[in-house]
């Protein structure tokens, strides 16, 4: 069983692995008071105040179209959007709930219409759905971990018919399954306590899932969180756990193994500023440059990123993302081929940079200034060509003077006839391509 579950995962998740980049949306009516997604939350605010901010929702500026080109542009193979987050509103249609976009000023299936334009662009689609729904009278309020009524004296003794909200949520994650099309990836969010596996009847679900769409792939926090990635990490994966792991805002210093060593898959979230929902006041943004190497850390570590954008209550993408995600786009246009396909080299990390590897392709990612050559540590006579990624510029094995010591190693120059690797021809990260004989 355990092996079977491991083999369909790997069988489903090719597509995925080779893709390494993906864009993570999260878009909701927290956008209006514009203090990230969990504000019903942190600032406890009852439900009837909550909801009218659904009273002006209005989406005036939703071109997901435009979102998909820059998507597109960044080099992002697949995206995800908030279907429904913690607050309970509905990004599309569904017939279960009436607090939902159709019902907003706005009047339309936001996910259908992300769902036609991505696809559009050739961008394989996901939509990440909450477990935990904070709207609906069946969920637990009072006492639980994060309801924003948990420490609420007037909930203290509410009857809730918890079975009630899973059928609920059961529902509504088989409307999206039965009504959208293809879907290529849903994102469930997340387990807590005593909140995950069979407390969400999670094996029904999953039988629901993979019964009406075979294919998708689907995230561990059915049964874990960003804290605990759950028996995906085990040699006894449950049919549950997922096929991937999803540590959120870090990179696992050394990829993600299972208990007996091999590498499972797993996919980095990361926010471009400190917020996932639209934060008005946050311009803590990362630069392109920071985006990249991150980049280039997850897939040298065999791992994907999803990198979020948190457009506004008007669905505007913000203009800091948008110029990053171009930024990177420009960086992607000239060295995806050291990113789409590839994972972890045989090698080590080198003091300069990282590796990627494809095959007998190995990518040197040179984010370091050097006095001196470059060196590959332990490459002696293991190099054959060598070229600049960019533009295909040759690369020359150096066999300077001041190299001979070093004589189990290779060395080289960006430019034959210099003697410095400084300064770097891209200071973002500079990619030399190499056929390697091992
Ligand atoms: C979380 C949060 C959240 C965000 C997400 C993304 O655990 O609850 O707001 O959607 O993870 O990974």
């Amino acid at each position: 069983m355990a092996n079977q579950v491991v083999k369909e995962r790997t069988e489903r998740t090719k597509w995925y692995l080779e893709s390494r980049f993906g864009m993570f949306i999260h878009w909701g009516i927290y956008a209006i008071p514009a203090r990230g997604e969990w504000i019903r939350s942190y600032e406890r605010i009852p439900k009837e105040e909550y909801e009218t901010y659904m009273k002006e929702f209005d989406a005036r500026n939703y071109d997901p179209g435009e979102w998909a080109r820059l998507a597109k542009k960044a080099g992002m193979k697949y995206a995800v959007l908030t279907a429904k987050h913690h607050d309970g509103f509905c990004m599309y249609d569904s017939k279960y709930t009436e607090f939902k976009s159709t019902n907003a000023p706005c009047g339309r299936d936001l996910v259908r219409e992300f769902l036609e334009a991505f696809r559009k662009e050739g961008i394989r689609v996901g939509l990440y759905f909450s477990l935990i729904d904070w709207s609906r009278e069946d969920y637990p309020h009072y006492g639980d971990q994060f309801h924003p009524m948990r420490d609420n004296e007037d909930y203290r003794n509410r009857e809730h018919d918890f079975d009630q909200y899973l059928t609920y949520m059961h529902n509504q994650v088989r409307e999206l399954l039965t009504d959208y099309g293809h879907l290529d990836l849903m994102w469930f969010d997340f387990s807590y306590g005593p909140m995950k596996c069979e407390t969400w009847r999670a094996a029904e679900l999953i039988k629901m899932v993979r019964e009406l769409q075979p294919h998708i792939i689907i995230d561990n926090r059915l049964e874990g969180s960003a804290e605990d990635a759950g028996s995906i990490r085990t040699l006894d994966p449950t049919p549950y756990s997922g096929d991937f792991a999803s540590p959120e805002q870090m990179i696992p210093p050394a990829g993600l193994l299972d208990a007996g060593g091999n590498p499972i898959p797993w996919e980095a979230c990361i926010t471009l500023n400190k917020n996932w929902g639209y934060h008005a006041h946050d311009r803590h943004y990362k630069s392109a440059r920071m985006v990249i190497r991150t980049l280039v850390e997850c897939v040298s570590k065999n791992g994907n990123l999803i990198l979020n954008v948190g457009p506004d209550a008007t669905g505007r993408i913000p203009k800091e993302s948008v110029r990053i995600l171009e930024e990177v786009g420009d960086w992607m246009e000239d060295n995806q081929d050291s990113i789409y396909g590839c994972g972890a080299s045989v090698l080590p990390k080198p003091e300069w940079g990282r590796f990627t590897q494809k095959g007998n392709l190995l990518y040197a990612h040179v984010m370091e200034e050097q006095i001196g050559a470059v060196c590959l540590p332990g490459m002696a006579g293991k190099v054959g060509k060598m070229r600049l990624l960019k533009d295909r510029t040759e690369v020359k094995e150096s066999h300077f003077w001041n190299l001979k010591e070093y004589r189990e190693n290779a060395f080289f120059f960006f430019d034959p006839n210099a003697s410095d690797c400084y300064p770097l021809p891209d200071e973002r990260d500079t990619v030399v391509e190499m056929e390697c004989t091992w």
